[in-house]
């Protein structure tokens, strides 16, 4: 009798030390999840946020403009890439779907950092801001929405078919599409800007994500400035030199 007690007096101590341990570690857990919510919605938070999705940003338009150079090996490479990727609906698709949240990511974070700078900002601070930022920082809330403007006009001119160009679209044709677009002279103008566009926005946003990431330090501000600077300067030069080859007819005749 006296030993089926103390069995169920131990049943009762484990059951009780199980329920605190449970109890302990679900509040842990509660805890670091809104240690975790509360830093992205922080000021850095929302800055590592920005700079991850930027870097993926960045990444996209590296491999688009590998893809774009197929164009010098002419219609059958660069078609054919084309169609790899529209064939291959899932691969597409899930990268098409890492770009979307990217975006909607880098937009909003941009969005809310913008408008706490702006709740935030005693009279008198913008002038001071002007003379110390960079002419890539101070222009990057501008470079933003007209950038996205130009995809949106990139997009409707290449991927949609859309006429917002005088040249012909053909259908599942890259080559022929590209190759008819730059004949135009405000077209090659329009691509030249918005490359140029992306490039100075990637030129403040490439810092930006150091300094974000907590990469930044003094003895390596030379070689960031020279990774950023080089980076941006290859890619806006390939984009810009692909159009103005094929207005200048040096290739796509
Ligand atoms: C000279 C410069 C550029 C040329 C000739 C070019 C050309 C093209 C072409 C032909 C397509 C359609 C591909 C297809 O349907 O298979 C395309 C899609 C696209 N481009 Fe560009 N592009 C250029 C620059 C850029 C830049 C600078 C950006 C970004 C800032 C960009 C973003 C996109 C996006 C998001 C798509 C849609 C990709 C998809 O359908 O999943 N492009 N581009």
């Amino acid at each position: 009798m006296r030993e089926s007690g103390r069995a169920a007096r131990r049943k009762t101590r484990l059951a009780a030390r199980y329920f605190v341990v449970t109890l302990r570690s679900r509040v842990l857990r509660e805890n670091a999840m809104a240690a975790f919510l509360s830093f992205l919605r922080s000021t850095i938070g929302l800055k590592v946020q920005m700079a991850v999705s930027g870097f993926i940003l960045f990444g996209f338009c590296v491999e688009h403009l590998v893809g774009m150079m197929l164009f010098f090996k002419g219609p059958g490479t660069i078609n054919g890439y084309g169609s790899l990727l529209r064939y291959s609906p899932a691969a597409l698709w899930t990268a098409r779907s890492v770009i979307i949240v990217a975006v909607i990511f880098h937009i909003w974070t941009a969005t809310v950092l913008v408008l706490r700078q702006w709740a935030a900002r005693p009279v008198g601070y913008r002038k001071k801001e002007s003379r110390t930022f960079s002419y890539a920082a101070r222009t990057m809330k501008y470079s933003g929405p007209f950038l996205l403007a130009f995809v949106f006009f990139h997009l409707a001119h290449f991927s949609w078919g859309m006429h917002v160009t005088p040249a012909e679209y053909v259908e599942d044709d890259v080559y022929a599409n590209i190759a008819n677009s730059f004949q135009y002279g405000w077209v090659v103008l329009v691509y030249v800007l918005g490359t140029s566009l992306v490039g100075l926005h990637l030129l403040h946003g490439g810092h930006s994500m150091f300094e974000s990431l907590g990469l930044r330090h003094p003895r390596f501000d030379g070689p960031i400035r020279a990774v950023v600077g080089g980076a941006t300067l290859v890619l806006v030069a390939g984009f810009v030199f692909l159009p103005c080859a094929v207005f200048f007819k040096l290739v796509g005749g």
